[in-house]
């Protein structure tokens, strides 16, 4: 398995571009499912999730094609078509389930389409048990029945959806997005209360707008959808991925550099920006996108605390540690969406960092400087957190399976060495 090794010490200056979101890209590359025109996303990031999925609608019969170019050798501006004719099956198997948790999104448009589902549940993994439940209710209050069997769930609504109201108990991004999917084309009217108002939960309603569908309260906590009405094709532009943005902004400020993140928008990240700036860090919107830079100010502690949308989002709680870990003082880190989302802790504690869980916080004391070492992290965000520190490290690190990376991040190591860094990615010899 390749590796990345990072020679820490260096300031990152220039510039990254930043692409289409990852999780926007995934529900609304399912979205597909739910016409039988063509749907073309707009900047598609190349990243090993979009091709996990990919997989899996291409069993299910739909057609992919990828056009548009890559210009200055990214992938910016790469347009994915999807084409659902006809569905050539109603069943996720378990061996391409299991890959991506995404990959649940898929029952409630193949339910709502073809009036039954099989979908291997998805199962546990490294940041916490993550179950599907408010995604089945939700399915049974639109008149699905459900059952579970071996390790699949199984859907059936023979005379199609009906909307109703629906009341989440807390906020899951995905069960809004499944749900706002399968209500497009349930009958009558859907309400979703307590929704999610993640961005790329917006970007996915405004899509399906465009396909036909009507949907009022995008970006608020309630979204009303009007079903029923047969879904078309549409164009849509994949807006610019906020975690991927964030990560950068981080390994920047770590390093007391000045980089734009090209094509970024600062208000996807602004509760991020906030709580970076008050560890002394400056963000400035231009025209080409965001600048952020940590020039002269020493990094001081402060709290954190992860929270759906508007809220610091936990998919950037990892790699904020990593950056805290050299600040002057403490700060206190609190993780409130996922129950085991500390992976990276001990990692970054073999890196010198001094760090103290208790519960869901992580006590994280300033240190003057991390050592490199060899680490490696069991998901994404953990993962990119280690190259942050690796980045301020003294010394060599290397961050084994770095398939992770590749899950959610594109070119990563081009990126980061083209402002400076002094990182290379290992091939495996095997
Ligand atoms: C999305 O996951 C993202 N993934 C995650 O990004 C992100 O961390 C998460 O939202 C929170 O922002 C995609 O968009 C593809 P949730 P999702 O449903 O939809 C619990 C990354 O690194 N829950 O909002 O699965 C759940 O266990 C990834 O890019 C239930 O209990 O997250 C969690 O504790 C990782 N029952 C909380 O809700 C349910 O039926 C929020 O999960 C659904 C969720």
């Amino acid at each position: 398995m390749d590796k990345i090794r990072i020679r820490g010490g260096r300031v990152l200056r220039g510039a990254i571009p930043i692409g289409g979101a990852k999780n926007a890209a995934l529900p609304l590359m399912v979205a597909s499912l739910l016409t039988d025109q063509t749907l073309t996303l707009v900047n598609i990031p190349h990243l090993a999730d979009i091709t996990t999925l990919a997989n899996l609608l291409g069993t299910l019969g739909v057609e992919i094609a990828l056009d548009g170019h890559a210009p200055n050798g990214g992938h910016a501006g790469r347009a994915l078509a999807l084409t659902a004719r006809k569905l050539a099956g109603t069943t996720a198997e378990y061996d391409l389930v299991r890959k991506m948790r995404a990959s649940i999104l898929v029952l409630g448009p193949i339910l709502a389409r073809e009036g039954r589902a099989r979908v291997s549940l998805p199962g546990g993994c490294a940041i916490g048990a993550r179950p599907v439940d408010l995604h089945l209710k939700g399915l049974e209050q639109l008149g699905a029945s459900i059952e579970l069997t071996g390790g699949y769930v199984e859907a059936k609504a023979p005379g199609g959806l009906t909307g109703a109201r629906i009341v989440f108990p807390f906020v899951s991004v995905g069960a809004t997005e499944n749900l706002m999917m399968a209500a497009t084309l349930a009958k009558g009217r859907t309400t979703l209360v307590n929704a999610a108002r993640e961005p790329e939960v917006g970007d996915l309603a405004r899509c399906l707008v465009a396909m036909g569908a009507g949907i009022s309260g995008i970006d608020t906590d309630t979204l009303t959808i009007e079903g029923g009405k047969p879904l078309h094709g549409a164009r849509h532009s994949i807006l610019p991925d906020r975690i991927e943005m964030g990560t950068y902004a981080m390994a920047a400020a770590a390093t007391g550099g000045d980089v734009e993140l090209v094509g970024g928008r600062l208000e996807l990240i602004q509760s991020a920006a906030d709580a970076l700036r008050g560890a002394g860090v400056t963000f400035e919107q231009g025209e080409k996108g965001v600048r952020v830079s940590r020039s002269n100010a020493a990094l001081t502690g402060i709290d954190v605390m992860t929270e759906p949308y508007p809220g610091f989002p936990t998919d950037l709680q990892a790699q904020m540690m990593a950056l805290l870990t050299t600040a002057q003082g403490a700060s206190m880190m609190t993780e409130t969406i996922f129950e085991n989302r500390f992976m990276h802790v001990p990692e970054l504690r073999r890196m010198g960092a001094n760090i103290n869980l208790h519960g869901g916080s992580a006590m994280v004391r300033g240190v003057p400087q991390l050592t490199g070492a060899p680490v490696m992290a069991t998901d994404l965000r953990a993962s990119v957190s280690l190259v942050i520190a690796g980045l301020v490290a003294k010394g060599d690190t290397t961050v084994a399976r770095v398939y992770h990376l590749d899950r959610g991040y594109e070119r990563l190591e081009e990126k980061l060495a083209a402002c400076g860094a002094e990182i290379e990615r290992l091939k495996d010899a095997a």
